[in-house]
């Protein structure tokens, strides 16, 4: 067990490129493996995340090259992953197995997929019934927890409408929808991120979107398109970009990062909040926007985060905690449950963490309020097995008075094993 300890700094600035985003390399691994072709993935993540995805297609038996910075996926087509046996482990990624669940309710085998502590107690149900309409006989333990055993076969079209807001739930829907005969839809009462829809298409799929609808037409091989370069991960930079507002003194610019705005929020909340961040130059690739931007230190006013914008800052609202306990004024998230069964509950998890620091934060079920400005004195958190705790109280370190210590630090290599180095290259030390 590794403590961490950061301490106060005066400012951030200089430039800044953010590692490969976690959710796209999940998904052009997944596809790579489904698609004929080969897929050249440049820039991935490099978290053990996207690792333990790699590791089930090629327990799979996908031919996998990797080298620093290149993963090479050799796809033979849908049908073509073999039964060996192997438990499949996705260890602390929800992404993995929720995605691969999908993929797997359509394969003609058995197959059984796991994680670590923290996986294993996080709700699948929200799966499992969706892809028991299609067809397929999932089992889980307590009906909802993984270990899963998927008995894959034939699947049959469905349509669905979301009952939770999760880009995990709608993929391994889509995903499934490739193995059915048919069209299959799913509709989104609210928006969640959209990169699967972007790669199906990319990958040659029958898929269109309109208006909250997506459809899906099954039986249909995928066709690999070579290179693809991932952008940099919003959810990694956030932790920079709200380190920079709120040092005094910062100018951070912020290269290659993806600009997907249903990933976006995060700015959109700064700025709405009163922070200095502006967008210098953007590009589309594949469907995805990528592009630079500017931000500086800035004086903040509460904010309350309105239900439709939830599912753009999900991953992002620890820092919200933090943005807000150093905001004139009320800052308010509620419609927010879903942060109960991340890696952690992170709900608990800041409200705990920000009392150890000396702020005052009061904890709703679906989410907290805090009043700013506060002062941060320091102290010690836990990381709750969950990295984007130990990056949010990074933040909180720098912009404290005595430095904060975190336990359990090394659990950010789960997304972004270089953080501590990226961020110590660009501070001053006070
Ligand atoms: C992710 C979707 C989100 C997010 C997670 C990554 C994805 O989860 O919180 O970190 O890559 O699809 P939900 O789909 O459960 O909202």
């Amino acid at each position: 067990m590794t403590k961490m300890k950061i301490t106060p700094v005066r400012w951030i600035r200089g430039e800044y490129t953010p590692p490969g985003d976690k959710s796209i390399s999940h998904r052009l691994a997944i596809l790579g493996s489904l698609a004929h072709g080969v897929t050249r993935i440049h820039h991935y993540c490099p978290g053990e995340d996207f690792r333990s995805t790699l590791q089930c297609l090629k327990t799979l038996c996908v031919p996998i090259r990797v080298s620093r910075d290149t993963v090479e996926i050799h796809g033979q087509g849908l049908y073509t992953y073999r039964d060996t046996g192997d438990v499949l482990d996705a260890g602390n990624s929800g992404t993995t197995i929720r995605l691969l669940a999908g993929v797997m309710a359509g394969q003609p085998f058995t197959s059984c997929l796991t994680g670590d502590d923290s996986l294993r107690n996080r709700p699948m149900r929200r799966i499992i019934y969706p892809l028991s309409l299609m067809g397929a006989q999932v089992e889980a333990r307590k009906g909802n927890y993984p270990p899963l055993i998927i008995r894959g076969g034939p699947l049959r079209p469905i349509r669905y409408v979301l009952p939770v807001a999760s880009a995990q739930v709608k993929s391994a829907i889509l995903l499934a929808g490739l193995f059915a005969r048919g069209v299959t839809e799913v509709v989104e009462p609210v928006s969640s991120r959209n990169h699967t829809e972007y790669l199906l298409q990319a990958y040659g799929a029958r898929i269109s979107v309109e208006d909250g609808l997506i459809r899906i037409e099954g039986g249909h091989s995928l066709r690999a398109f070579g290179d693809y370069v991932v952008p940099g991960d919003v959810s990694s930079a956030a932790y920079f970009l709200v380190a920079a507002v709120l040092l005094p003194g910062s100018d951070l610019i912020i290269r290659n990062v993806n600009l997907n705005e249903t990933r976006t929020g995060i700015l959109d909340v700064i700025q709405r909040m009163g922070g200095r961040v502006e967008v210098l130059e953007r590009r589309r690739v594949r469907g995805e926007w990528v592009g630079d931007i500017r931000v500086r230190s800035s004086s903040l006013r509460g904010t309350r985060i309105a239900r439709d914008m939830i599912g753009r800052v999900i991953d992002e609202l620890p820092l919200v905690a933090l943005l807000g306990s150093q905001a004139e004024g009320v800052t308010v998230v509620r419609n927010a449950k879903e942060l109960r069964v991340k890696e952690t509950d992170r709900i608990a998890a800041i409200v705990q963490n920000c009392r150890a620091l000396g702020i005052a934060i009061e904890e709703k079920p679906d989410g907290f309020v805090v009043e700013g400005p506060q002062r941060i004195r320091g102290g010690t958190v836990r990381s709750f097995g969950d990295h984007r705790m130990v990056m949010t109280f990074s933040v909180a370190g720098l912009i404290s008075e005595e430095g904060v210590e975190i336990e359990n630090s090394e659990v950010v290599g789960i997304s972004y094993p270089s953080f501590f180095e990226d961020l110590h290259r660009l501070v001053e030390p006070a």
